[in-house]
């Protein structure tokens, strides 16, 4: 049980830092370039290229360097080592994810930067669990047992929002969610 706690962490951060990467990378250009439909954006302003790059790269970043930091370790040999395919699958599907909830909340009449319990702790994690087994479907699957799983989709809501307050508390957020 400690085990799989330990790799379900160490194998989502790749996926938890690109969100809070594109919040302090994140400005410029918003995807969908102000397009409405039905008198709404598409996705708003709070989704912009150079955060969904910044945040995807960074997420990269992050699991070359897990890979790096792994090897000198105790913890080596329990945690996994990410190929670039399931780097691309967790930082790109969180922010993808992310993006789909953005979709969804616009469509609803949300502004944007209004909160929606259960959607913005979970898009992104959906997000990384769709596109890294479709990525990279045997490491998906040697890294993600069903436990590892079900202990992501638990310690991911409450990791989030503890991150979201400290980034609200140093002013990088305007809500604490
Ligand atoms: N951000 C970005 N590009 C992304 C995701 C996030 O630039 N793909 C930046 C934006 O500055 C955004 C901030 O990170 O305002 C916080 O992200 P998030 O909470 O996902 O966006 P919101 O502004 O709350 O907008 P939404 O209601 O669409 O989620
Ligand atoms: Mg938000």
């Amino acid at each position: 049980m400690f085990e799989s706690v330990i790799v379900a962490l160490w194998a989502m951060l790749p996926a938890y830092v690109p969100n809070n990467a594109a919040v302090v990378v994140g400005g410029g250009r918003p995807i969908d370039g102000g397009r409405t439909i039905g008198g709404r954006r598409l996705l708003g302003d709070g989704k912009t290229w150079q955060g969904t790059i910044g945040g995807t790269l960074s997420g990269i970043l992050t699991g070359v360097l897990l890979n790096l930091l792994a090897v000198g370790l105790p913890i080596d040999g329990l945690v996994p080592t990410f190929p670039l395919l399931a780097l691309l699958g967790l930082a790109g599907g969180a922010m993808g994810g992310d993006i789909g909830a953005s979709l969804v909340k616009r469509r609803l009449n949300r502004e944007r930067g209004s909160p929606v319990p259960g959607l913005d702790q979970l898009d992104f994690v959906v997000g990384a669990l769709i596109c890294t087994p479709i990525l990279a479907p045997g490491w998906f699957f040697d890294t993600f047992s069903p436990a590892v799983v079900l202990i992501v989709l638990v310690i991911t809501p409450l990791l989030h929002l503890g991150l979201n307050v400290v980034a609200f508390r140093l002013g990088l957020k305007n809500e604490p969610y």
